[in-house]
């Protein structure tokens, strides 16, 4: 059988190292670029990120979605690839209304705890809308409401979040309350709706130098440790010196290549790297 081969070059302004950063990166243009340890679900294959790490887009592209177990659904605003940080937010803009399904502990984020935003248990109460509580809980001042505003406890009631040791004995005002569920480990900004959350992950594996240095950041293939791998470049050279070229050889006698399909009915093997325009 005879076998076809040809070669072409393709001069492109991408990035294109492998099929984990040569594909889209983004929902939106304002969207987090997503990178190792994260991937799109349905746009890289399962070795471009790290388990837990998986993002989807919303249908019209425009948010980044986090899905967390319980069919709890955060957007993703930005990612902090040095600090190891995610920025989230509530999709309808009430993240209260999902923290009685929230439950982090089998995923590799976590709310920071740190002296100026700490985590603390939280008991959520519903209370007739005359409730007054005020000055209760630390780090308050007096006067504020502890009312949850985005949320109503049925029958025209109130929320409230208080630390989960409040009871009666303390608050005389949560006689006519009824404690509805405790929260855990989350910063009282969890209630307040214009606040800009955070999530951290410490236990995936520590681009932050590839970030630093400006590389992207992998897995070694070889590697039965978490070892990682910093290769390529984050922000491309200017267009004029170099250009990033791929060579795809397509073996029309040879199938089970990768990357089919865009070579005539051949099959294609990519190669990449730069090279400079004199
Ligand atoms: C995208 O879809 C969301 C609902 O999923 C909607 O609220 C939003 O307005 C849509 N945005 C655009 C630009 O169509
Ligand atoms: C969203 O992006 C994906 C991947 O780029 C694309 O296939 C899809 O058509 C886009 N959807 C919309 C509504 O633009
Ligand atoms: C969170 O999920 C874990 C694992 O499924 C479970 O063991 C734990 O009890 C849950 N925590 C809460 C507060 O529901
Ligand atoms: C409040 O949280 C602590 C720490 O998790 C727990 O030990 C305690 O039982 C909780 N208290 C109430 C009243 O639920
Ligand atoms: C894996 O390959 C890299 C170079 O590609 C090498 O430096 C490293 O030692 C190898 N690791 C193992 C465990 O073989």
């Amino acid at each position: 059988m005879s076998i076809y081969f040809f070669l072409f070059f393709l001069l492109s302004l991408s990035t294109a190292l492998d099929d984990c950063t040569s594909t889209t990166s983004k929902c939106s243009d304002d969207g987090p670029p997503i990178r190792f340890p994260f991937r799109l679900k349905n746009q890289h294959p399962p070795h471009c990120g790290y388990p837990g790490f998986d993002l989807s887009c919303s249908p019209n592209n425009t948010t980044t979605v986090l899905d967390l177990p319980n069919s709890v659904k955060v957007l993703v605003t930005h990612i902090d690839y040095k600090s190891r940080l995610i920025h989230i937010k509530d999709p309808n803009g009430c993240f209260p209304r999902q923290l009685q399904n929230l439950n982090l502990s089998t995923t590799p984020f976590n709310f920071p705890d740190s002296m100026d935003y700490f985590v603390v248990n939280f008991g959520l109460f519903s209370c007739p809308p005359s409730t007054k509580m005020e000055g209760y809980y630390w780090p308050y001042e007096k006067g504020h409401t502890y009312r949850v505003t985005c949320l109503r406890g049925g029958d025209g009631r109130d929320v409230y979040f208080l630390d989960n040791s409040s009871s009666i004995a303390y608050i005389p005002e949560l006689i006519s309350c009824r404690k509805m569920y405790n929260v855990w480990s989350v910063p009282y900004d969890v209630f307040d709706e214009t606040a800009d959350l955070q999530l951290q992950w410490l236990q995936a594996p520590d681009c932050g130098k590839c970030e630093t240095d400006g590389k992207f950041c992998r897995l070694m293939r070889n590697g039965t440790s978490e070892e990682i791998l910093c290769f390529g470049n984050l922000n491309p050279p200017k267009k004029d010196s170099v250009h990033n070229f791929r060579i795809f050889s397509c073996l029309a006698a040879k199938p089970n290549f990768p990357n089919c399909g865009s070579c005539l009915n051949g099959n294609v093997h990519v190669m990449s790297g730069e090279m400079t325009i004199q």
